[in-house]
């Protein structure tokens, strides 16, 4: 099974520039936490990962601990990428990973210090075979280590050429402004935030997305589909195969009310009319906002894939539609 990727590759993506840098991301990234670690179908992955590049899709996002097992999915990635991709398709793709979750046993295998996250850097670009990551984000904020010594050891993955930029996930507004303020004093600009932001999870418009447009640094929010609430698949029950159904998943089938369903119904009555799948709507509401850059997505198929890469087929609201949304969320 050669690969050979799409001579069309680039023609129908949409790419954003990224905050004030000179990088340009995909409207839709692509996540490995789920569906990539030792558990899963490589063949699946690895199909997915290649249908993803043929539609435009240039950043693939990964983290020291994505699995299961921990490690498992930037291994796996690896592998994808020495089957896939030689090394001239190196300088067409944007791979990010991150430190900042339970790693390995210790004092030095999880949190902000720059043993673990130096570390920690090293160990992933192993596993991937890569000689750099694009992007190496801070995964949480560490409240026992002084902020300067977590940026510190960003900025020193990007002066040694093992990161191209810096970015942080999972700070706060505040958190977020320090944290930004002590990179550009170093000379290593933050590039991105990666924040958790949903149609049900809207904690960034409480000031976070401003900081990001004062100091010109992109967002990407990851889980944007609610980890699979934000599509049709839960209506009719749980579906076999779905996350939820999964003791591994990180969505849990108590987390799927009745009040939740009653919504998702409503919203999905929303897209239709729109002519759209429920993630699609899901995804072009979060790209409506030009202060997201791309949103990050995870996908089980490539039939997922595509749908959700079809959301860029119809990124207009009437004010119509946004106040029907709103008061629906609002319930
Ligand atoms: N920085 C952080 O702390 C952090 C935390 C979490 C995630 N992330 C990043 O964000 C990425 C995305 O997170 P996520 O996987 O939670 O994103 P998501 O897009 O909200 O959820 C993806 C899941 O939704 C289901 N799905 C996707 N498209 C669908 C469609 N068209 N129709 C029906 N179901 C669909 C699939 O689940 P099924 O398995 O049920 O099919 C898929 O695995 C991760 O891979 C990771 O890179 C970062």
């Amino acid at each position: 099974m050669n690969y050979t990727p799409s001579p069309n590759r680039y023609e129908s993506m949409k790419y954003n520039r990224c905050g004030n840098s000179g990088l340009l991301l995909p409207a839709i990234s692509l996540g490995l936490w789920h569906n990539f670690g030792s558990v899963d179908v490589f063949e699946n992955g690895r199909a997915i990962v290649r249908r993803a590049f043929d539609r435009g899709i240039t950043h693939f996002d990964l983290a020291n601990n994505y699995g299961p097992a921990p490690g498992s999915a930037e291994e796996n990635f690896g592998s994808i990428l020495k089957k896939d991709f030689p090394g001239w398709l190196r300088d067409e793709l944007i791979i990010s990973s991150k430190a900042g979750y339970l790693m390995w046993p210790g004092p030095y295998g999880e949190w902000g210090s720059r043993k673990y996250l130096l570390s920690s850097l090293n160990q992933s670009l192993q596993r991937m075979g890569l000689e750099y990551v694009d992007i190496f984000y801070s995964h949480r904020p560490d409240p026992n280590t002084p902020l300067e010594e977590t940026m510190m050891a960003l900025d020193t993955a990007v002066k040694q050429g093992k990161a191209l930029y810096a970015g942080i996930s999972n700070y706060n507004a505040e958190e977020a402004q320090r944290a930004i303020e002590i990179l550009t004093s170093l000379g290593t600009p933050c590039l991105i935030h990666q924040p958790k932001y949903s149609m049900f999870e809207r904690w960034v418009e409480d000031g976070l997305l401003e900081v990001l447009e004062k100091y010109g640094v992109g967002c990407i929010p990851f889980s944007p589909l609610a980890q699979g609430m934000l599509t049709d698949k839960y209506l009719k029950g749980i579906p076999e195969n779905s996350r939820a159904a999964k003791s591994h998943g990180f969505l849990k089938v108590d987390e799927i009310t009745q009040d939740k369903l009653t919504t998702i119904q409503k919203l999905n009555q929303v897209a239709t009319d729109r002519n759209q799948s429920l993630a699609q709507m899901a995804l072009s509401w979060l790209l409506k906002d030009k202060r997201i850059t791309s949103v990050l997505i995870g996908a089980s198929s490539v039939q997922q894939l595509d749908n959700n890469i079809d959301s860029l087929l119809n990124t207009d609201y009437t004010s119509d539609e946004l106040n029907n949304i709103e008061i629906i969320l609002k319930v």
